[in-house]
Protein backbone atom coordinates (compact mmCIF):
# COMPACT_ATOMS: atom_id res chain seq x y z
CA UNK A 1 0.00 0.00 0.00
CA UNK A 2 1.40 3.03 -1.13
CA UNK A 3 0.68 5.75 1.72
CA UNK A 4 0.53 9.51 1.39
CA UNK A 5 0.98 12.39 4.05
CA UNK A 6 0.46 16.13 3.62
CA UNK A 7 -0.29 18.85 6.26
CA UNK A 8 -1.59 22.36 6.77
CA UNK A 9 -3.94 25.15 8.71
CA UNK A 10 -7.26 24.40 6.77
CA UNK A 11 -8.57 26.77 7.72
CA UNK A 12 -12.17 27.87 6.49
CA UNK A 13 -11.83 25.51 4.63
CA UNK A 14 -11.93 25.94 0.86
CA UNK A 15 -11.88 24.55 -3.02
CA UNK A 16 -8.03 25.43 -2.95
CA UNK A 17 -7.97 22.92 -0.06
CA UNK A 18 -9.77 20.21 -1.63
CA UNK A 19 -8.04 20.22 -4.55
CA UNK A 20 -4.93 20.11 -2.51
CA UNK A 21 -6.33 16.82 -0.73
CA UNK A 22 -7.70 15.31 -3.66
CA UNK A 23 -4.42 15.34 -6.10
CA UNK A 24 -2.43 14.25 -2.64
CA UNK A 25 -4.85 11.16 -2.34
CA UNK A 26 -4.34 10.43 -5.73
CA UNK A 27 -0.81 10.20 -5.16
CA UNK A 28 -1.14 6.46 -3.24
CA UNK A 29 -3.76 4.48 -1.63
CA UNK A 30 -3.82 6.00 1.91
CA UNK A 31 -3.78 9.39 2.95
CA UNK A 32 -2.96 10.72 6.13
CA UNK A 33 -3.61 14.53 6.97
CA UNK A 34 -1.22 16.63 9.59
CA UNK A 35 -3.48 19.27 10.44
CA UNK A 36 -1.57 22.36 12.33
CA UNK A 37 -2.36 23.11 15.96
CA UNK A 38 -2.93 26.78 17.63
CA UNK A 39 0.72 26.95 19.40
CA UNK A 40 2.43 25.38 16.45
CA UNK A 41 1.00 28.31 14.01
CA UNK A 42 1.68 30.60 16.31
CA UNK A 43 5.03 29.47 16.75
CA UNK A 44 5.74 29.73 13.04
CA UNK A 45 4.60 33.50 12.92
CA UNK A 46 0.73 32.16 11.57
CA UNK A 47 -1.50 33.89 13.61
CA UNK A 48 -5.43 35.19 13.99
CA UNK A 49 -5.90 31.24 12.43
CA UNK A 50 -10.29 32.12 12.89
CA UNK A 51 -10.98 27.96 13.80
CA UNK A 52 -10.06 25.90 16.37
CA UNK A 53 -7.86 23.02 15.85
CA UNK A 54 -10.92 20.74 16.26
CA UNK A 55 -13.27 22.34 13.96
CA UNK A 56 -10.57 22.49 10.87
CA UNK A 57 -10.66 18.81 11.80
CA UNK A 58 -14.01 18.35 11.26
CA UNK A 59 -13.66 19.89 7.98
CA UNK A 60 -10.84 17.88 6.76
CA UNK A 61 -13.19 14.74 7.46
CA UNK A 62 -15.44 16.32 6.06
CA UNK A 63 -14.19 16.00 2.67
CA UNK A 64 -14.42 11.87 3.38
CA UNK A 65 -10.31 12.03 1.38
CA UNK A 66 -8.24 11.58 4.61
CA UNK A 67 -7.66 8.07 5.71
CA UNK A 68 -6.43 9.58 8.93
CA UNK A 69 -5.65 13.22 10.77
CA UNK A 70 -2.94 13.70 13.37
CA UNK A 71 -2.22 17.27 14.90
CA UNK A 72 1.11 18.81 13.92
CA UNK A 73 2.41 19.90 17.33
CA UNK A 74 5.99 20.58 16.60
CA UNK A 75 9.16 21.46 14.30
CA UNK A 76 10.70 18.26 13.32
CA UNK A 77 7.72 16.40 13.40
CA UNK A 78 7.54 16.07 9.54
CA UNK A 79 10.34 13.17 10.13
CA UNK A 80 8.66 11.46 12.76
CA UNK A 81 5.54 10.79 11.32
CA UNK A 82 7.45 10.04 7.99
CA UNK A 83 9.25 6.97 9.96
CA UNK A 84 6.30 6.50 12.26
CA UNK A 85 3.58 6.10 9.67
CA UNK A 86 6.02 4.29 6.71
CA UNK A 87 5.16 7.71 4.78
CA UNK A 88 6.26 6.82 0.79
CA UNK A 89 5.32 10.44 -0.62
CA UNK A 90 5.24 13.39 1.29
CA UNK A 91 2.92 16.40 -0.79
CA UNK A 92 2.38 19.83 -0.40
CA UNK A 93 1.49 22.63 -2.52
CA UNK A 94 4.16 24.28 -5.10
CA UNK A 95 4.01 27.18 -2.64
CA UNK A 96 6.28 25.70 -0.51
CA UNK A 97 8.60 24.64 -3.68
CA UNK A 98 11.49 23.85 -2.61
CA UNK A 99 11.06 24.05 1.04
CA UNK A 100 10.87 20.68 2.00
CA UNK A 101 13.62 18.93 -0.18
CA UNK A 102 15.36 17.71 2.99
CA UNK A 103 12.80 15.11 3.46
CA UNK A 104 13.95 13.50 0.21
CA UNK A 105 15.96 11.69 2.42
CA UNK A 106 13.03 9.93 3.90
CA UNK A 107 10.53 9.63 0.86
CA UNK A 108 9.41 11.09 -2.18
CA UNK A 109 8.38 14.49 -2.25
CA UNK A 110 6.01 16.18 -4.51
CA UNK A 111 4.86 20.05 -4.82
CA UNK A 112 1.04 19.94 -5.94
CA UNK A 113 0.65 22.90 -8.13
CA UNK A 114 -1.49 25.36 -5.61
CA UNK A 115 -4.88 26.57 -6.81
CA UNK A 116 -5.29 29.73 -8.04
CA UNK A 117 -6.87 33.02 -6.49
CA UNK A 118 -8.27 31.37 -3.30
CA UNK A 119 -6.77 31.63 0.29
CA UNK A 120 -7.28 31.36 3.75
CA UNK A 121 -5.78 34.72 4.01
CA UNK A 122 -7.78 36.22 1.27
CA UNK A 123 -11.21 35.21 2.47
CA UNK A 124 -10.01 36.37 6.34
CA UNK A 125 -9.72 39.57 4.77
CA UNK A 126 -12.75 39.76 2.45
CA UNK A 127 -15.25 42.17 3.78
CA UNK A 128 -14.08 42.24 7.43
CA UNK A 129 -10.81 44.35 7.42
CA UNK A 130 -10.47 46.27 10.06
CA UNK A 131 -9.05 49.66 9.54
CA UNK A 132 -6.89 51.32 12.39
CA UNK A 133 -6.28 54.86 13.13
CA UNK A 134 -3.39 55.24 15.09
CA UNK A 135 -3.45 58.46 18.30
CA UNK A 136 0.46 58.76 18.79
CA UNK A 137 3.46 59.41 16.85
CA UNK A 138 7.41 57.72 17.29
CA UNK A 139 8.83 54.47 17.85
CA UNK A 140 5.71 52.95 19.50
CA UNK A 141 3.39 53.95 17.07
CA UNK A 142 5.87 52.93 13.63
CA UNK A 143 6.43 49.25 15.46
CA UNK A 144 2.51 49.19 15.88
CA UNK A 145 2.70 49.64 11.61
CA UNK A 146 5.36 47.54 11.57
CA UNK A 147 3.75 44.74 13.34
CA UNK A 148 0.41 44.80 11.96
CA UNK A 149 1.39 43.51 8.18
CA UNK A 150 1.78 39.87 10.24
CA UNK A 151 -1.85 39.87 11.40
CA UNK A 152 -3.92 39.59 8.50
CA UNK A 153 -7.16 41.58 8.25
CA UNK A 154 -5.81 44.63 9.86
CA UNK A 155 -4.43 47.93 8.00
CA UNK A 156 -3.40 51.47 9.19
CA UNK A 157 -5.19 53.94 7.85
CA UNK A 158 -4.08 57.01 9.14
CA UNK A 159 -1.55 57.92 12.20
CA UNK A 160 -2.80 61.34 14.32
CA UNK A 161 -0.29 63.24 16.54
CA UNK A 162 -1.71 63.57 19.97
CA UNK A 163 -0.79 66.85 19.83
CA UNK A 164 -3.66 67.20 16.63
CA UNK A 165 -6.48 69.33 17.12
CA UNK A 166 -9.15 67.10 18.53
CA UNK A 167 -11.16 68.15 15.60
CA UNK A 168 -8.90 66.08 13.19
CA UNK A 169 -8.75 63.33 15.41
CA UNK A 170 -12.33 63.20 15.53
CA UNK A 171 -12.33 62.94 11.71
CA UNK A 172 -10.02 60.29 11.50
CA UNK A 173 -12.47 58.42 13.71
CA UNK A 174 -14.89 58.59 11.75
CA UNK A 175 -13.14 56.89 8.92
CA UNK A 176 -11.74 53.89 10.76
CA UNK A 177 -13.75 51.20 12.58
CA UNK A 178 -10.71 50.82 15.62
CA UNK A 179 -8.01 53.01 17.12
CA UNK A 180 -5.12 52.34 19.03
CA UNK A 181 -4.33 54.99 21.54
CA UNK A 182 -1.13 55.60 22.76
CA UNK A 183 -1.03 59.36 24.06
CA UNK A 184 0.02 60.42 27.42
CA UNK A 185 -2.03 58.51 30.23
CA UNK A 186 -3.43 62.15 31.61
CA UNK A 187 -5.18 62.37 28.22
CA UNK A 188 -6.52 58.37 26.85
CA UNK A 189 -9.58 58.33 28.54
CA UNK A 190 -10.60 61.61 26.64
CA UNK A 191 -9.68 59.87 23.71
CA UNK A 192 -10.97 56.35 24.85
CA UNK A 193 -14.57 57.81 25.19
CA UNK A 194 -14.43 60.20 22.34
CA UNK A 195 -13.53 56.80 20.02
CA UNK A 196 -15.98 54.80 21.56
CA UNK A 197 -18.50 57.90 21.01
CA UNK A 198 -17.79 57.52 17.52
CA UNK A 199 -18.42 53.82 17.46
CA UNK A 200 -14.78 52.65 16.83
CA UNK A 201 -13.29 49.38 18.80
CA UNK A 202 -10.44 50.66 20.89
CA UNK A 203 -6.95 49.57 21.59
CA UNK A 204 -4.99 51.43 24.43
CA UNK A 205 -1.87 51.16 25.56
CA UNK A 206 -1.89 50.87 29.62
CA UNK A 207 -2.82 52.38 32.15
CA UNK A 208 -6.31 52.95 30.12
CA UNK A 209 -6.45 55.75 32.35
CA UNK A 210 -4.99 57.17 35.46
CA UNK A 211 -8.23 57.34 37.63
CA UNK A 212 -9.83 54.11 38.16
CA UNK A 213 -13.40 55.48 38.38
CA UNK A 214 -12.43 56.44 34.99
CA UNK A 215 -11.81 53.44 33.64
CA UNK A 216 -14.40 51.28 35.00
CA UNK A 217 -16.65 54.10 33.26
CA UNK A 218 -15.16 54.06 30.19
CA UNK A 219 -15.28 49.84 30.19
CA UNK A 220 -19.15 50.31 31.30
CA UNK A 221 -19.59 52.71 28.28
CA UNK A 222 -17.77 50.04 25.45
CA UNK A 223 -19.92 47.71 26.53
CA UNK A 224 -23.16 50.20 26.32
CA UNK A 225 -22.13 50.29 22.51
CA UNK A 226 -21.59 47.11 21.88
CA UNK A 227 -17.61 47.73 21.06
CA UNK A 228 -14.05 46.43 22.33
CA UNK A 229 -11.87 47.97 24.88
CA UNK A 230 -8.60 46.66 25.24
CA UNK A 231 -5.49 47.36 27.25
CA UNK A 232 -2.53 46.73 25.66
CA UNK A 233 0.49 45.68 28.02
CA UNK A 234 2.97 43.06 25.60
CA UNK A 235 3.61 40.71 28.42
CA UNK A 236 -0.08 40.08 29.38
CA UNK A 237 -0.49 38.88 25.41
CA UNK A 238 2.57 36.39 26.04
CA UNK A 239 2.27 32.87 25.48
CA UNK A 240 5.30 32.32 28.23
CA UNK A 241 3.64 34.66 30.71
CA UNK A 242 0.01 32.93 30.23
CA UNK A 243 1.88 29.54 30.25
CA UNK A 244 3.49 30.51 33.76
CA UNK A 245 0.47 32.19 35.46
CA UNK A 246 -1.43 28.70 34.99
CA UNK A 247 1.40 26.61 36.31
CA UNK A 248 1.28 29.01 39.25
CA UNK A 249 -3.00 28.63 39.64
CA UNK A 250 -2.80 24.71 39.12
CA UNK A 251 -0.30 24.57 41.67
CA UNK A 252 3.06 24.22 40.65
CA UNK A 253 4.82 25.83 43.26
CA UNK A 254 2.81 25.27 45.95
CA UNK A 255 1.17 28.42 47.50
CA UNK A 256 2.55 31.75 46.25
CA UNK A 257 3.76 33.64 49.39
CA UNK A 258 6.53 36.19 47.77
CA UNK A 259 6.38 37.37 43.92
CA UNK A 260 9.44 39.55 43.24
CA UNK A 261 9.45 41.63 40.28
CA UNK A 262 11.67 44.30 39.12
CA UNK A 263 11.91 46.32 35.69
CA UNK A 264 14.66 49.25 34.61
CA UNK A 265 15.66 51.30 32.10
CA UNK A 266 18.26 53.70 31.57
CA UNK A 267 16.80 56.07 29.76
CA UNK A 268 12.78 57.03 29.51
CA UNK A 269 10.73 54.78 27.31
CA UNK A 270 7.64 57.09 27.30
CA UNK A 271 9.36 60.47 27.91
CA UNK A 272 5.67 61.84 27.93
CA UNK A 273 5.71 61.60 31.16
CA UNK A 274 7.42 64.63 31.69
CA UNK A 275 4.86 66.79 31.31
CA UNK A 276 1.78 67.59 33.76
CA UNK A 277 2.58 64.32 36.33
CA UNK A 278 6.28 64.07 36.03
CA UNK A 279 7.82 60.98 34.98
CA UNK A 280 9.87 58.85 35.82
CA UNK A 281 10.44 54.84 36.98
CA UNK A 282 6.62 54.26 38.07
CA UNK A 283 5.12 55.96 35.15
CA UNK A 284 7.44 54.01 33.07
CA UNK A 285 7.17 50.52 34.21
CA UNK A 286 4.31 50.59 37.07
CA UNK A 287 1.82 48.38 34.95
CA UNK A 288 4.35 46.02 34.14
CA UNK A 289 5.54 45.33 37.67
CA UNK A 290 1.94 45.37 38.60
CA UNK A 291 0.80 42.58 36.09
CA UNK A 292 2.28 39.14 37.81
CA UNK A 293 0.84 40.27 41.73
CA UNK A 294 -2.16 41.47 40.28
CA UNK A 295 -2.41 38.17 38.02
CA UNK A 296 -1.40 35.63 40.41
CA UNK A 297 -2.19 36.82 44.15
CA UNK A 298 -5.51 39.41 42.64
CA UNK A 299 -6.85 42.83 43.10
CA UNK A 300 -7.44 42.17 46.94
CA UNK A 301 -4.40 43.44 48.60
CA UNK A 302 -5.23 44.76 51.86
CA UNK A 303 -2.09 47.36 51.65
CA UNK A 304 0.20 49.05 49.48
CA UNK A 305 3.44 51.65 50.13
CA UNK A 306 5.25 52.81 47.58
CA UNK A 307 8.70 54.27 48.78
CA UNK A 308 10.85 56.32 45.93
CA UNK A 309 14.32 58.08 45.35
CA UNK A 310 13.65 61.03 43.73
CA UNK A 311 15.97 63.04 41.44
CA UNK A 312 14.92 66.61 42.64
CA UNK A 313 16.38 68.55 39.68
CA UNK A 314 14.80 67.05 37.18
CA UNK A 315 11.61 66.05 38.96
CA UNK A 316 11.91 62.24 38.54
CA UNK A 317 11.56 59.12 40.48
CA UNK A 318 14.16 57.64 39.93
CA UNK A 319 14.04 53.81 41.65
CA UNK A 320 10.48 52.90 43.30
CA UNK A 321 9.84 50.22 45.29
CA UNK A 322 6.58 49.21 46.64
CA UNK A 323 5.12 46.76 48.63
CA UNK A 324 1.71 45.38 48.64
CA UNK A 325 0.10 42.74 51.24
CA UNK A 326 -2.28 40.04 50.83
CA UNK A 327 -3.79 37.93 53.12
CA UNK A 328 -1.58 34.86 51.38
CA UNK A 329 1.29 36.49 50.66
CA UNK A 330 3.45 39.68 49.51
CA UNK A 331 4.53 41.16 46.93
CA UNK A 332 7.78 43.52 46.51
CA UNK A 333 8.06 45.04 43.48
CA UNK A 334 10.62 47.53 41.92
CA UNK A 335 11.19 49.97 38.98
CA UNK A 336 13.63 51.85 37.64
CA UNK A 337 14.33 55.11 35.32
CA UNK A 338 18.04 56.15 35.07
CA UNK A 339 19.09 53.16 37.46
CA UNK A 340 20.03 49.49 36.32
CA UNK A 341 19.45 46.15 37.76
CA UNK A 342 18.99 42.97 37.33
CA UNK A 343 15.19 42.50 36.17
CA UNK A 344 14.12 39.15 36.84
CA UNK A 345 10.73 37.61 38.47
CA UNK A 346 10.42 35.20 41.42
CA UNK A 347 7.17 33.73 42.40
CA UNK A 348 8.11 31.85 45.16
CA UNK A 349 6.26 29.37 46.73
CA UNK A 350 5.79 26.49 49.69
CA UNK A 351 6.97 23.63 47.11
CA UNK A 352 9.26 25.26 44.61
CA UNK A 353 10.08 28.87 43.21
CA UNK A 354 10.17 30.18 39.69
CA UNK A 355 12.50 32.03 37.82
CA UNK A 356 12.67 34.23 35.15
CA UNK A 357 15.57 35.93 33.96
CA UNK A 358 16.12 39.12 32.24
CA UNK A 359 14.12 40.63 31.34
CA UNK A 360 11.21 39.05 33.01
CA UNK A 361 8.42 41.04 31.35
CA UNK A 362 9.39 39.18 27.47
CA UNK A 363 9.11 35.75 29.38
CA UNK A 364 10.47 33.82 26.51
CA UNK A 365 12.31 31.69 29.51
CA UNK A 366 11.66 30.54 32.61
CA UNK A 367 12.79 27.82 35.41
CA UNK A 368 10.75 26.43 37.87
CA UNK A 369 13.44 25.50 40.76
CA UNK A 370 12.86 22.85 43.31
CA UNK A 371 15.14 22.33 46.78
CA UNK A 372 16.23 18.79 45.12
CA UNK A 373 17.95 20.46 41.71
CA UNK A 374 16.84 17.15 40.16
CA UNK A 375 13.29 17.72 39.69
CA UNK A 376 13.70 21.27 38.30
CA UNK A 377 12.11 21.88 34.88
CA UNK A 378 12.66 24.43 32.24
CA UNK A 379 10.11 26.00 30.13
CA UNK A 380 10.68 28.27 26.62
CA UNK A 381 8.25 30.09 24.48
CA UNK A 382 9.55 32.07 21.43
CA UNK A 383 8.33 35.58 20.30
CA UNK A 384 8.46 37.24 17.25
CA UNK A 385 9.45 40.73 15.92
CA UNK A 386 8.49 42.97 19.38
CA UNK A 387 5.44 40.87 20.26
CA UNK A 388 3.15 43.51 19.02
CA UNK A 389 1.58 41.49 16.42
CA UNK A 390 -0.23 39.17 19.33
CA UNK A 391 -2.21 42.07 21.16
CA UNK A 392 -3.38 42.76 17.54
CA UNK A 393 -4.20 39.14 16.68
CA UNK A 394 -6.30 38.86 20.06
CA UNK A 395 -7.71 42.47 19.94
CA UNK A 396 -9.20 41.65 16.16
CA UNK A 397 -10.73 38.20 17.27
CA UNK A 398 -12.29 39.90 20.21
CA UNK A 399 -13.70 42.33 17.63
CA UNK A 400 -14.87 39.39 15.83
CA UNK A 401 -16.38 36.78 18.14
CA UNK A 402 -16.55 38.64 21.11
CA UNK A 403 -16.04 37.52 24.54
CA UNK A 404 -13.93 38.22 27.30
CA UNK A 405 -10.08 39.29 27.42
CA UNK A 406 -8.82 37.12 29.38
CA UNK A 407 -5.48 38.13 29.18
CA UNK A 408 -5.99 41.74 30.62
CA UNK A 409 -9.46 41.39 32.46
CA UNK A 410 -11.48 44.41 33.50
CA UNK A 411 -10.77 44.28 36.96
CA UNK A 412 -7.35 44.25 36.45
CA UNK A 413 -7.01 46.91 33.69
CA UNK A 414 -9.12 49.13 36.61
CA UNK A 415 -7.15 48.34 39.55
CA UNK A 416 -3.48 49.24 37.68
CA UNK A 417 -5.36 52.51 36.99
CA UNK A 418 -6.00 52.42 41.07
CA UNK A 419 -2.58 51.68 41.78
CA UNK A 420 -1.20 55.11 39.21
CA UNK A 421 -3.64 57.15 40.87
CA UNK A 422 -2.26 56.20 44.30
CA UNK A 423 0.68 56.55 43.49
CA UNK A 424 0.54 59.82 41.82
CA UNK A 425 -1.23 61.08 44.65
CA UNK A 426 1.23 60.09 47.05
CA UNK A 427 3.80 61.99 44.59
CA UNK A 428 2.13 64.88 45.15
CA UNK A 429 1.23 65.23 48.72
CA UNK A 430 3.84 62.77 50.62
CA UNK A 431 7.06 63.49 52.23
CA UNK A 432 9.34 60.86 50.42
CA UNK A 433 8.93 63.20 47.27
N1 LIG B 1 -3.31 25.20 -0.99
C1 LIG B 1 -3.52 25.07 -2.36
N2 LIG B 1 -4.16 26.07 -3.03
C2 LIG B 1 -4.60 27.17 -2.39
C3 LIG B 1 -4.41 27.32 -0.99
C4 LIG B 1 -3.76 26.29 -0.33
O1 LIG B 1 -3.11 24.09 -2.96
N3 LIG B 1 -5.20 28.12 -3.09
C5 LIG B 1 -2.59 24.16 -0.27
C6 LIG B 1 -1.33 24.65 0.38
O2 LIG B 1 -0.26 24.73 -0.56
C7 LIG B 1 -1.08 23.59 1.43
C8 LIG B 1 -2.50 23.21 1.85
O3 LIG B 1 -3.37 23.68 0.80
O4 LIG B 1 -0.45 22.48 0.86
C9 LIG B 1 -2.91 23.81 3.15
O5 LIG B 1 -2.65 25.20 3.05
P1 LIG B 1 -2.98 26.30 4.14
O6 LIG B 1 -1.77 27.04 4.47
O7 LIG B 1 -3.79 25.73 5.21
O8 LIG B 1 -3.97 27.22 3.22
P2 LIG B 1 -3.83 28.70 2.71
O9 LIG B 1 -5.11 29.07 2.04
O10 LIG B 1 -2.58 28.87 1.89
O11 LIG B 1 -3.72 29.49 4.09
P3 LIG B 1 -3.09 30.94 4.45
O12 LIG B 1 -3.70 31.94 3.50
O13 LIG B 1 -3.49 31.16 5.87
O14 LIG B 1 -1.60 30.81 4.26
Amino acid sequence: MKKVITYGTFDLFHHGHLNLLKRAKALGDYLVVGVTTESFDINRGKLNVQQPLMERVRQVKGTGLADEIIPEEYEGQKIDDIQKYGIDVFAIGSDWEGTFDYLKDYCEVVYISRTEGVSSTSIREQGQLLSFGIIGRGKMASMFVDESKFVSGVYIKQVCDPGEDLKVTGKMMEEVSAVYILSEPDKRGRYVKMALEKGCHVMCESPVSLRREETKELYRYAEEKGLVLFETLKTAYFKGFSRLVLLVKGGAVGSVKSIDATCTSMKPSNSWFYGSHGGGSMTDWGPFVFLPVLKIFGTGFEKCSFTSYMDKENQTDLFTQVTMLYPEGIASVRAGCGVKSEGSLVVSGTKAYIYVPAPWWKTEYFEIRYEDPNQNRRYFYKIEGEGIRYEIAEFLKLVRTGGTNFAMEEHISETISALMEEYLYERKNNSWI
